[in-house]
């Protein structure tokens, strides 16, 4: 089945992209990376996403993530379509996108990646790209996918605390709980026993009663 998995190395692929010829672990390097697809260019939510991620990428690039997104379009038509997102984004229209786009016209990565979204078709009833996200560590295995219809918008903020959750959890043993953000209090999570959580967090773990009996809501500062 296509496809990857939390885990996997993901695919050292060959594209064509804004930016000219890549390989994907070159391009990464030592970074993190964010790789988001889009159904098509010259479409309206899409260039309201990919404007929201362009005004952005200096998150991005304070958190030590590269960018890359994909459409199932030339990179002629990536171009042309990256000035129409910088108008988007009140920007001047010499401005360039700050990350490249792939160009996948053939489709080759979305079904080697399983992004395909079968309840959208281009005029030929040949199905779009669905909007995935895949975050890619350093050491080039997937930390994070999420899959969304054509016809939901994603919410790059949230992915920049996505990210913040994914880096601190990958230097600490703790977990976040919902809607964290950094500076909030964290979680021990549950495989750590009693007697090893005072050693391995010297702030101090607090412990929420519960009816059950059972300590299982511990938290401490974020380390
Ligand atoms: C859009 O980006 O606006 C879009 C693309 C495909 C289906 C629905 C919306």
């Amino acid at each position: 089945m296509p496809g990857i998995l939390l885990g996997d190395v993901f695919p050292d692929f060959e594209a064509e992209t804004t930016i000219g010829h890549i390989k994907l672990h070159d391009y990464l390097g030592d970074s993190w990376g964010i790789f988001f697809s889009h159904p098509r260019d010259y479409t309206p939510v899409c260039t309201t996403e990919l404007g929201r991620a362009s005004k952005l990428s200096g998150e991005f690039s304070k958190r030590n993530v590269k960018m890359i997104a994909l459409s199932v379009d030339s990179v002629e038509d990536h171009h042309g379509w990256s000035k129409d997102i910088m108008a988007y984004n009140d920007e001047a229209p010499a401005c360039k996108l700050p990350f490249p786009i792939i160009a996948d016209a053939k489709r080759d990565l979305a079904v080697k990646l399983g992004m395909l979204d079968p309840d959208e078709r281009d005029k030929d009833g040949i199905p779009l790209t669905a909007r995935c996200v895949f975050v890619i560590g350093p050491d080039k295995k997937l930390k994070l996918s999420i899959l969304y219809p054509a016809t939901t918008g994603r919410n790059f903020d949230e992915l920049l605390r996505v990210i913040d959750s994914l880096q601190l959890t990958a230097q600490n043993r703790v977990a976040t709980p919902v809607g964290w953000k950094p500076g909030d209090r964290v979680m021990v999570p549950p495989n750590i026993p009693e007697d090893e959580a005072a050693a391995l967090y010297p702030a101090g773990v607090f412990t929420k009663d519960l009816p059950s009996g059972k300590k299982y809501l511990r938290y401490t500062p974020q380390p």
